[in-house]
């Protein structure tokens, strides 16, 4: 699920797992670039599996990428680069800046990395609790703070909380969000364990009433306030749709979601 490190013991480093037993989890057809809007496309990657030894669960990855001025790309949440996939890429534009928007996203980072070596790889802060920072080529800091070269196609807005630091975007043309781990929406016929289905329903992350895994509340419990300002604003921006890194994303009604899906801190609007 999401930074679970403070419940499950120390962070556990992700791993592409391709076992057919996985590719159920998955939103194939994977590696591949789908137009959902003008300029913004979605890759459904491959399943990692993450969480404590015992218990990992399989999770399927999305990467957006979004088409900004000059054909320069916004690669968000990189999945897995196939050689297909680069050809893809290079018939809409070129990748130009590198999205870890949370520690737990920089697992395909390098790679990236060392195929566009122009490219500009931004990674969000460390929770300063064991994580390191990732070794990639040109690491920049992602604090919401630093003018950056997608603005003004993408706003930017940093939520940081205790162990954990997020940064979220808005593609302000086509109103669309993208966030990674902030909500989460397994689907049931896309789990494959029975443990899955209960750490998913225990953590309230199961489509169709997907939320902030409830691990990552924690992080959030002295930041309350900064959260739901956060939140206040994310809905103020009216996005259409929300892309999310795992599970099911919302294509419609994208406000009315974050309102569901954050009731727990807002209460019913
Ligand atoms: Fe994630």
């Amino acid at each position: 699920m999401a930074p679970v490190s403070k419940i499950q013991g120390a962070y556990t480093p992700m791993s592409a797992v391709d076992s057919p037993a996985t590719q159920t989890v998955t939103y194939p057809p994977l590696d591949t670039l789908k137009e959902i809007a003008p300029d913004v496309w979605i890759v459904d990657g491959p399943a990692i599996r993450f969480g404590i030894p015992c218990f990992r669960i399989a999770f399927p990855t999305r990467m957006t990428i979004i088409r900004t001025a000059g054909r320069q790309l916004f690669i968000h949440s990189p999945t897995r680069l196939t050689p297909a996939l680069k050809v893809a890429l290079a018939q809409v534009g070129t990748p130009s800046w590198l999205i870890g928007p949370n520690r737990m996203h920089t697992r395909w980072l390098q790679d990236w990395s060392s195929a566009y070596p122009d490219a500009l790889a931004y990674v969000a802060p460390s929770d300063g609790r064991g994580m390191s920072d990732p070794p990639i080529t040109h690491r920049l800091p992602l604090n919401g703070i630093t003018a950056y070269g997608w603005e003004p196609h993408i706003a930017t807005l940093p939520i940081a909380g205790s162990y954990f630091t997020e940064i979220v975007f808005f593609h302000r043309v086509s109103r669309t969000l993208i966030l990674a781990d902030l909500i989460e929406n397994f689907e049931s016929d896309r789990l494959d364990s029975p443990m899955a289905r209960i750490l998913t329903q225990l953590g309230g992350v199961r489509h169709p009433d997907g939320q902030m895994p409830r691990d990552m509340r924690l992080s959030f419990a002295r930041h309350r306030s900064e959260l739901r300002l956060a939140v206040e604003t994310m809905i103020r921006w009216d996005p259409e749709r929300v892309i999310i890194s795992h599970g099911r994303w919302y294509c419609r009604d994208g406000a009315a979601e974050l309102r569901r899906a954050f009731r727990w801190l807002i209460g019913r609007q």
